[in-house]
């Protein structure tokens, strides 16, 4: 057993970030079941203190993944509790228009979150593991959740998926830049999944329909899904993995990807119509 993971006389404590909700708190369940001392942590501290208090996780606090200190702060504080194990990259925003409908903000939050977020918590986790192999505990795992989006042309949805395609990309480099080192890093992809994200598009425009007619998955799937790739050399998973299959297969032909896009979001806008949703 790599000496990362959390055992009961050797034990580790965890991050999660934006985990006050939906698939950050799944996977802090998770963790908290595997035996971490888990930091629950978010923007939303309430919503992080609750939440840790209704898991057992070791404590929640408040974590704003766009500042470094913080996300360096958190890491500190978790590595006091127990030697870090695990770092989770999860907090993420995204709302569904097109490039040119988004405001400044709207676009420039998407990437602050759900790209330097994510890498702000990679450096803070990273060098707390590579300090820790001083004192005998070497490597760790950082999971990162990305998104199917990151895999194909995602109309109205194109920032959104541009950060998600960042971070993948990112992980795959930064896994072999920390290989050496004993810490691996993990991303999942999965298709729509059942949380407030998903419940903040609008129920009548294209986003609620390409998800309509993919798989809907819930929180603790993918939370599963991560975690189970931890202590592996498993670097990412797509969920479904015959949906990462056509994503791929979309981004190799965008133009015919373009053909398919409004017959997908016709399947989709009638499954909603059927579920009584529009
Ligand atoms: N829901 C989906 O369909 C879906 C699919 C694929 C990937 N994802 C990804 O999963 C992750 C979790 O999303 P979710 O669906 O559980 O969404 P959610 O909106 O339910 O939860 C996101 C959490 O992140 C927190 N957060 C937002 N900005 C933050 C910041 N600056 N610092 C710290 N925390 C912040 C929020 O307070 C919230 O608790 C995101 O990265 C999202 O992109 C979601």
């Amino acid at each position: 057993m790599p000496p990362s993971r959390t055992t009961p006389t050797r034990p580790r404590s965890a991050v999660v970030t934006g985990a006050a909700r939906g698939i950050g708190r799944a996977t802090a369940v998770e963790l908290v079941r595997l035996g971490y001392e888990v930091v629950v942590s978010d923007l939303d501290a309430v919503g992080a203190a609750a939440t840790a208090a209704e898991i057992g996780a070791h404590s929640g606090m408040a974590l704003d993944v766009r500042d470094p200190d913080a996300n360096r702060q958190v890491a500190a504080v978790a590595r006091d509790i127990a030697p870090l194990g695990a770092w989770v990259c999860n907090a993420g925003v995204a709302f569904d228009s097109d490039l040119v409908d988004l405001t400044d903000g709207q676009v420039r939050l998407s990437v602050d979150v759900n790209v330097l977020g994510v890498m702000w918590g990679m450096r803070a986790a990273a060098d707390v593991f590579r300090d820790q192999a001083a004192i005998g505990v070497r490597g760790g795992e950082i999971g990162v959740v990305a998104s199917l989006s990151a895999h194909a042309p995602v109309p109205n949805l194109s920032v959104y998926a541009a950060t998600k395609a960042a971070v993948l990309s990112l992980t795959t480099s930064v896994a072999s830049e920390l290989r050496a080192d004993g810490i691996r890093v993990h991303a999942v992809c999965p298709d729509g999944v059942a949380t407030a994200m998903v419940d903040g598009f609008d129920v009548h425009g294209g986003t609620r329909a390409i998800l309509a007619a993919g798989v809907m998955l819930t929180p603790e799937q993918v939370a599963r899904e991560l975690v189970a790739m931890f202590g592996t050399r498993r670097v990412y998973r797509t969920m479904p993995v015959w949906r990462g299959v056509v994503a791929r297969a979309a981004s190799l032909s965008p133009a015919a990807s373009m053909h398919a896009d409004p017959l997908l979001r016709r399947i989709g806008a009638r499954r909603l119509r059927r579920a009584g949703l529009r």
